[in-house]
């Protein structure tokens, strides 16, 4: 079986945890110095429709500390972007790579990339889902709290991919998952459903105090997504109730850790002093980036 990773429900709970394991296991290594060739002599290809730091960087990294390379593909700079289609790109870049990773636009297009690729293919992130970004979180709060299972995780502001993977996420390791958004910014109603399925534990409120109640953990993101941006003057408007700001901080666990996916816009989802904060551990959230897309790859290259 191929091994993709379109959504964070194409991973068991099992696999999660070993993902985790793994991460940490690499990380202690990178700490020490130590230094594993696993992937030498093996590139993959990143396509990106939409601009980037983080999974971008991180993934470079990772693969070069793997020792194997990555291809760093702009659309605008392939025949993608001159009209070669979708199908021909992933059977071509099939004969060359070990794996595809992909930011794009439409959920579609890392699905038929999927489709005709002959090598695994990774959603860097789509206007559906951002697993890679969840499964560093997951590490994220595991490190600090030691445990997954049981945790509240109150997303507040804009229901979108990231959410969408959150909530996945969250069902499949045995979190709590309260999201507080506006009306017309909900999370996507089939991905609540699918969670709901599984046992998960989503409640959608329009109250983020009634989120943030008693919270582990505060995430957010930003209010205008790529795309997103012909919205900017509405979104600020309808989302301006909805910022992680010390009056929610103060309604969470005394414990609670703040976090973000980043890029962060101080001032809107958050405020600087709490993006700057005690609580805050959004740094160790992207550099847990590159220590678990190492295990996401070696589970999918080796
Ligand atoms: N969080 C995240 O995916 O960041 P980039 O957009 O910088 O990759
Ligand atoms: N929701 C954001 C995430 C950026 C990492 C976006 O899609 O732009």
């Amino acid at each position: 079986m191929m091994k993709h990773l379109l959504s964070m429900t194409d991973l068991s709970h099992e696999e999660i945890i070993e993902l985790l394991d793994m991460a940490a296991d690499l990380k202690e290594k990178r700490l020490r110095g130590k230094v594993t060739d696993l992937l030498k002599n093996k590139s993959i290809g990143m396509i990106f429709e939409k601009s980037s730091t983080r999974t971008r960087v991180s993934f470079e990294v990772a693969m070069s500390d793997l020792g194997g390379h990555a291809l760093y593909l702009n659309t605008r700079d392939m025949q993608l972007g001159r009209g070669e289609t979708v199908a021909d790109t992933a059977a071509v870049l099939s004969r060359y790579l070990y794996c595809l990773v992909a930011r794009v636009y439409s959920h579609d297009t890392v699905k038929e990339l999927a489709e005709h690729a002959s090598i695994p293919v990774i959603n860097a992130l789509s206007d559906l889902e951002h697993p890679c970004q969840i499964l560093a979180d997951l590490l994220t709060i595991r490190e600090y709290k030691n445990r997954l299972k049981g945790l509240k995780y109150a997303w507040i502001g804009d229901g979108n991919n990231v959410c969408n993977s959150a909530i996945l996420g969250c069902t499949l390791v045995g979190m709590e998952i309260m999201v507080a958004c506006p009306h017309g910014y909900e999370p996507d109603e089939d991905i609540v459903e699918q969670a709901r399925k599984m046992g998960g534990k989503v409640t959608v409120t329009h109250d983020p105090a009634e989120a943030a109640k008693d919270a582990d953990i505060l995430y957010t993101d930003v209010w205008i997504s790529m795309g997103d941006e012909d919205e900017r003057e509405k979104r600020l408007r309808d989302l301006a109730p909805y910022q992680i700001n010390a009056e929610l901080v103060n309604l969470a666990m005394q414990d609670v850790i703040v976090m973000h996916c980043l890029p962060a816009h101080r001032g809107e989802e958050i405020s600087a002093d709490v993006m700057d904060g005690p609580h805050s551990v959004v740094f160790d959230q992207a550099e847990n980036r590159l220590h678990a897309q190492k295990s996401l790859l070696l589970r999918v290259l080796c």
